[in-house]
Order: structure tokens, then C-alpha cells, then sequence
């Protein structure tokens, strides 16, 4: 039985700025997942309210919208087996301060807190999650 499946990621504005999207591939690709889809793109508050509707309200949703609509970001879907909870790994604990040393976040990250939502990368977090963004930045990818 394959447990293959398939996750969003994104290069967030501060990576993409810093040109970390390279650096983050580059791992990706040594975990031994595979890149199905990739573009580079400025993100509209309205696509960013779907993608973060679970956040809506909460007090970093306003600095959240903001950052991830400051620039472009490198949207990415990988395929491979259990790479949802995979990449997770790879990307470390949200706030990069607490995130592993060896992580994405942990390694490349830093300022964070009142008034940063800075960390470097996205991941899906469930195949429900990576579904539904999935549909939201690459609407014409087919599902194979
Ligand atoms: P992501 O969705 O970006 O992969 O990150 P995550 O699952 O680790 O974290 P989540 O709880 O889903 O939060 C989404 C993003 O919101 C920003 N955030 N900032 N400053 C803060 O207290 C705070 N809390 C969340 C981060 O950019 C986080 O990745
Ligand atoms: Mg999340």
C-alpha cells in the first residue's frame, strides 16, 4: 500500500526576500520528496484570507495578512510518502526562536513575536489542509 500524498508549501515573503527559496528546495528535494508544482507569486489579501480563514481573528491574522501579501513568495507542491508530517519536520516549531537547530525555521529563522509572524516557510499540517490549499494556489493541478 503507498502512502504517497502530496503537500503545499510556501517560501514565505521574508525567505523568498532572502533568498532562501533555493535553500529550502535544496532540502526538500535531500529529504527525497519530489516537486510536482512551483511558481512565484505576489499573494492577494483575498487568496490569503482563504488560505488563513482558520485564523480569522485572531491577533496576529491583521500582521499575518500583511507580510504574506508584502512580496512574492514560491508556492510548491511536493509529492512523497507521509511528506505532510515530513515536511513539518523539516520546517521545525512555528515561533523560529523555539525551533530546532536543524529545522528550516530553526536554522533560518529568528525575529518573532508582537508584530512578526517571520518564519520562513509553510506547510500543510493534514491531507484535509493540503487538499484545500492545494485547490486554492494551483486550481488547475490534476490530482495525479
Ligand atoms: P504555517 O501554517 O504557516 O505552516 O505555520 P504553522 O502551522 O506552524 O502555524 P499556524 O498556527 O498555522 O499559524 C500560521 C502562521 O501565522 C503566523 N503566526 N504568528 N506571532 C504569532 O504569535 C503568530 N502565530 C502564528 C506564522 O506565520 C504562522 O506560521
Ligand atoms: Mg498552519
Amino acid at each position: 500500500m503507498t502512502t504517497s500524498e502530496r503537500s503545499l508549501v510556501l517560501v514565505k515573503p521574508d525567505g523568498f526576500k532572502r533568498g532562501l527559496t533555493g535553500e529550502v528546495l535544496r532540502r526538500i528535494e535531500a529529504k527525497g520528496y519530489r516537486l510536482v508544482a512551483l511558481e512565484i507569486r505576489t499573494p492577494t489579501r483575498d487568496l490569503l484570507a482563504r488560505h488563513y480563514a482558520e485564523h480569522e481573528g485572531k491577533p496576529f491574522y491583521e500582521t499575518l495578512l500583511g507580510f504574506m501579501s508584502s512580496g512574492p513568495v514560491t508556492a510548491i507542491v511536493i509529492e512523497g510518502d507521509q511528506c505532510i508530517a515530513g515536511f513539518r519536520s523539516l520546517a521545525g516549531a512555528t515561533d523560529p526562536t523555539k525551533a530546532l537547530p536543524g529545522t528550516i525555521r530553526g536554522d533560518l529563522g529568528r525575529d518573532w513575536g508582537m508584530g512578526s509572524t517571520e518564519n520562513v516557510v509553510h506547510g500543510s499540517d493534514s491531507p484535509e489542509s493540503a487538499a484545500r490549499e492545494m485547490a486554492i494556489w494551483f486550481p488547475d493541478l490534476s490530482a495525479g
